[in-house]
């Protein structure tokens, strides 16, 4: 199966000409003869910058992600962005639940909300569950059964998108989890939700570099990589995922 691996820029850069050019460059390091044709890049910038990086990749490989949506279709909702909005704006995935989003009051209800509403648009969901830190200090099977809470979200445990495994202690800290860690929480995620078009990607996120990125890609029940800071700088971004 391919490796998908997101860029996430969070509320970078300041501005959109680094956008652009952040984005410029890594779709060179994509374009480059020798890049691994199993690997598909996707980034997920800021909305406001969504259009103009939208322009820069446009008859590329990368793909687009929003980081977030609203789960109504069109109305008085300020300050939010619909479903076709971002599909408009080439975004083929939308990234939903980050833990970050969830910090800020987001539910599971409006989790769930929001992937019926990227589903029924026509993109992809990039689902992220993850445990805390206090709930991992209580040991692995703590954390399996927090995760397997947050899939309740999805109807059926069918699901026709991706999930990212991101552990909130991991997320910025430097502090990855281990690929064994990894791995096994996303063999149980793959055994608590099914899709039609088997088997469901699920990536990792939390603290990747380029110098671990090759030890999870390695691991062939890791389906790729959501990657925050990493993802700023095009060099870096280029050699994580020439990891794979
Ligand atoms: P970092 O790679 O900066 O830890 O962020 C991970 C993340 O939250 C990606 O969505």
């Amino acid at each position: 199966m391919k490796k998908i691996i997101v860029g996430n820029w969070k509320m970078n850069p300041p501005s959109v000409e680094e956008a652009v050019s952040l984005a410029r460059a890594v779709a060179e390091h994509v374009k480059h003869p020798m890049f691994n044709k199993n690997v598909e890049v996707v980034l997920a910038p800021p909305f406001i910058f969504l259009y103009k990086v939208y322009e820069t990749l446009y008859g590329g490989k990368v793909k687009l992600a929003g980081q977030d949506v609203f789960w109504e279709k069109a109305g008085a909702y300020t300050g939010e962005v619909s479903p076709a909005q971002l599909k408009n704006l080439g975004a083929a995935y939308v990234i939903v639940g980050h833990s970050e989003r969830r910090a800020l009051g987001e539910t599971d209800e409006i989790v769930g909300r929001k992937l019926t509403a990227v589903l029924e648009a026509g993109m992809t969901p990039i689902l992220c569950v993850g445990e805390p830190a206090d709930v991992r200090e209580r040991g692995m099977e703590a954390a399996k059964e927090f995760v397997g809470k947050q899939l309740e979200v999805i109807e059926h445990k069918v699901f026709e998108g991706i999930i990212a495994y991101e552990p909130v202690w991991a997320i910025g800290t430097g502090n990855n989890a281990t690929p064994g860690d990894a791995a096994e929480m996303i063999t149980l995620i793959k055994s608590l939700v099914t899709s039609y078009r088997l088997p469901i990607p699920v990536l990792y996120g939390g603290s990747v570099t380029s110098g671990n990125a090759g030890d999870f890609l390695n691991r062939e029940e890791i389906d790729g990589l959501l990657v925050g800071g990493g993802s700023l700088n095009a060099e870096e971004f280029g050699e994580i995922c020439r990891g794979a």
